[in-house]
Parts: C-alpha cells; structure tokens; sequence
C-alpha cells in the first residue's frame, strides 16, 4: 500500500517540468518556449502525454486520487479542476433524473443552484435558523430535514453546506441518520472546511460524521492552486458510476497537471504535518478572536451562536459597533490587508495555514485601528445579510426557470413576478434571488440596500438592481 508520505502525481509533474530532453509536439501550444512564454506559464504541463504518458498508463492521476480517498475514508475520490462547483454539478447530475427530487439546504452555492438546473432535480428547500443579532446563517436543525424527508419520501438525496460560510454547522453525524435510516444519500459542501478532521481540536469531516459524499475546496484554505477542489464519495447509497459518468460529462478534456499535482501535495501535506500546521491556525485564530472581541460592540461569531463552530474561522459582525464594513474594508486595503468578504454588517478575513503571527498582528491591528475610526451608532444587521434568512416561494423548477421565456422589468414594479435569473451578494455567492422563485419587496428592498452600501450583486444582468429578468407573462 502507497504511504500518505508519496506524491505520485506532483512528483509525475516535476519530472516532467525538469526534463531538459522533452520535445514536446502536443498542447500547451507555449511549449515552455524561451522567449516566448510568460512566466506565469511556467509550472503549466499537461497531464496527457506532460505528467503522463498519451495513454495516461502510468496511472499517476489514480494513484493520486485512491491516496486522498484514503485519507478521508471513502471508496472514490476525483480531483476537481473546476473547484467545488465540479464536485456539486457532479453530484447533482448522479443524484437522480430530470422531475425527480432532492432535499437542499437553501443557503446552498450557485453552482449547486446550477447543478439542480443541469439535472433537473426539483429542490425540496430546508432553511438554516438564522442569528436574529447578525442575520447570519445558523445550522439546519435535523428536525427539519427528517421533515422534509417524510413529506417528501420520494426524495432522491440531501444536499447540505457544512459548515457554512460563517463557520457554523449543522448536527451532520444526527442528519446522516436520518438520511440512512430514509434510504437516501446525503451529500455535504464543505467547500471552506478542507482541514476539518485533521486535527483533534476541529470537527470531524462531513465523511466521518456519515455523510455519502464531500466536496471541498483545496484552494480555499489548504495549498492547492486556485480552482482546485476534491470530490469524495462512499459507496452504497449513491451510484458511484452515476457520479463518475457526471463528473466526466462537466469536465475539461484538458485539465492543467499543475492544478492537479497540487491536489496531491497538498493530500500528502495535510496527511504527514496537517495536524502540526492546524495547531498554528487554531492558535492564531483564537489570538485574533480575543482581541477582537474587547473591541466595544464587535461580536466575533463563535460557539455562543448555539451551534457547533469551526474554531478555525474568524467571522466579524460589526452592525454593533457602527462601523461601515465596505469604509473598514477601504481603510485595511490601504494598507495591503484584504480579507475574503466585506459588506457593512460583515468581515470575514481567512486565516490559514499561510498565515503567521506577523500576518495576523497586521490583520488585527489594522481592523482595530479602523474600527476606532469608523465608530458609529449602532444599528441593526440588514442589506446583504438578508440572503441568509430568504424563505423563498417557488413557482417554477430551476430548470424551468432557467429556460423560460423571459423579460427584463424594474425592479421597483418586479414583485409578485417570477425571478428568471439569479443575484447573490458576492462573496460567497448564494442566491438570494434563485430562477423560478416569486421575488417579493422585503427582499428586493433589502438587496437594493446592500448594492447601494457597496455590496456587489453577481451573477445578475444588471448589478445596480434597478433593473431585474423575470419569467416574461
Ligand atoms: C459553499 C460553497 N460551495 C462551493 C463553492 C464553490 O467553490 P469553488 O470556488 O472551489 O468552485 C463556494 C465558493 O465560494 C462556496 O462558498
């Protein structure tokens, strides 16, 4: 058996990268060629006749997927060149036919939105609680789904976001009961919890707690290159053929080995010092958390919320301290700092095994320093956190909403009508308006008001929201 300590795909990629006799007559066209090639293409290489040979018999790719499967616990694992979004289309696409449905978390990511649209499942949708001090997401109780699943017992699977993107999580090892007891897969996006389970202090992944399949973002918190993602499946509940057929329909005939090797560097790094460099996070975030927690009117999201917490995340609610998180978000990138999201109610910096004392110092005392500087009457969370307590209305299936005729309206005569795109306040990019729901004012209010304080609408034709597509009557 292969040790955790091997790299057989970054390795295959090195080799490759290093070996001055390669004439290469094959794709990239850049060929590596002196003179020609920026040096942003240096570590390009193909995996096809690059980290492999033409016929792909050195099986470095298996290799190097079999040995992550390993280190989750699953049956099956296939590297995601195309993020977490491969990883939730592929699982959509096996998780039943076109009509038939599925139990989804509604604070769910676009790409599984339009995972549900490329297979034409019907949503059943489950809401997380939601924090009435922040408007943030809480967990999903199992309750709900154990509901959702005995109204609905023809539903086909469960698709959950654990944790979510503020760190909070769901009782996933009570839902995967539930799920085994109905006969149903449950499927977990842990796209922002690659590390859970590798150390002692943090949860358990989604795999160990019973859940069928995993997916999660390498390049989010770990050190693979951006774009690259692990899909992770169990047998029995969930067709694996239909998995591996849906994850090759959706993806590129030409994965970069680049992104790939990374895949497994990072596996082998997680596997033999995974629990040593989290030890580094945990301490560092916990330094963090306390001293921005006596910063008068911060609240910093932990397990007080209820819910079991990632110790690991570092989630800022300022709507108590008046501070204008979009005018603190200007002020820290002045001085080179950038965090992952900013809206006025919310900052979310990411610590990660690449950060240092120094790094975090530099975090904390530049958001100290602006949070002085912005100080202002408190208020109450609203605008962009919104999207996390939507209780949508559906009229239409997202396919068919996706495919419906449609017209443009203002936004501000647009209630009652049925959405035919979708705006999520980005980042982290879940639909607060998803295609073939009803749009209603609080919600349209509410979204207006976080474009206006300086929270970007994605994924929507017009990002000023003055404007919206609908279902045209
Ligand atoms: C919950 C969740 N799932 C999936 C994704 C997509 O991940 P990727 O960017 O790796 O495709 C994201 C991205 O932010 C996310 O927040």
């Amino acid at each position: 058996m292969s040790s955790q300590a091997e790299m057989p795909l970054a390795d295959a990629v090195r080799a490759f990268l290093a070996d001055p006799a390669i004439t290469p007559f094959t794709t990239p066209g850049h060929k590596r060629a002196p003179g020609l090639t920026d040096p942003l293409l240096a570590a390009d290489a193909p995996l096809s006749a690059g980290a492999d040979d033409l016929h792909l018999s050195g099986d470095v790719l298996g290799s190097a997927e079999r040995l992550a499967a390993g280190l989750w616990g699953a049956d099956w694992c296939r590297f995601c060149v195309n993020g977490s979004t491969h990883g939730n289309q592929a699982l959509a696409l096996a998780a039943g036919r076109p009509g038939d449905r599925v139990v989804v978390c509604r604070g769910l990511h676009k790409s599984l939105f339009a995972g549900l649209v490329l297979a034409g499942l019907e949503p059943v949708w489950v809401r997380p609680d939601v924090d009435p001090e922040t408007g943030l997401a809480l967990g999903v109780p199992a309750e709900r789904i154990a509901a959702a699943l005995e109204a609905h017992p023809d539903a086909r699977g469960v698709f959950l976001v654990e944790p979510n993107f503020v760190g909070v999580s769901s009782d996933v090892a009570a839902i995967a009961a539930t799920c085994r007891t109905a006969g149903v897969p449950l499927a977990v996006d842990q796209a922002w919890g690659a590390y859970l389970g590798f150390h002692p202090a943090l949860p358990p992944h989604a795999l160990a707690l019973g859940a069928d399949a995993l997916v999660t973002s390498a390049h989010k918190t770990l050190t693979g290159f951006t774009q690259s993602a692990y899909l992770l499946a169990r047998a029995g509940r969930l067709d694996l053929d239909r998995l591996r057929e849906g994850f090759d329909a959706l993806n590129t005939t030409s994965p970069s080995a680049g992104i790939l090797a990374s895949l497994d560097s990072t596996r082998a790094l997680l596997a033999v010092r995974g629990e040593e460099l989290l030890a580094g996070v945990l301490a560092l975030v916990a330094r963090a958390r306390a001293e921005l927690a006596a910063i008068e009117g911060l609240r910093v999201l932990g397990p007080d919320c209820g819910w079991a917490y990632d110790p690991a995340k570092l989630v800022l609610a300022l709507a108590g301290t008046g501070a204008d998180g979009i005018a603190v978000e200007r002020d820290i990138w002045a001085e080179g700092v950038r965090v992952e999201l900013a809206n006025r109610d919310t900052l979310v910096p990411l610590i990660t095994i690449g950060d240092s004392e120094e790094s975090v110092g530099r975090l904390v005392s530049a958001l100290t320093r602006s949070l002085e500087r912005r100080r202002g009457e408190p208020r109450a969370a609203g605008g962009a956190s919104a999207v996390w307590g939507v209780e949508p209305e559906v009229a239409l299936s997202p396919r068919e909403a996706f495919f419906a005729p449609r017209e443009t309206v203002r936004a501000a005569v647009a209630a009652g009508r049925i959405a035919a795109e979708t705006v999520a306040p980005y980042p982290p990019g879940i639909p607060a308006i998803a295609p073939g729901e009803v749009l209603s004012t609080p919600l349209l209010e509410a979204l207006a008001d976080a474009a206006a304080t300086g929270t970007r609408l994605a994924y929507c034709a017009d990002s000023s929201l003055a404007t919206i597509r609908v279902v045209a009557r």
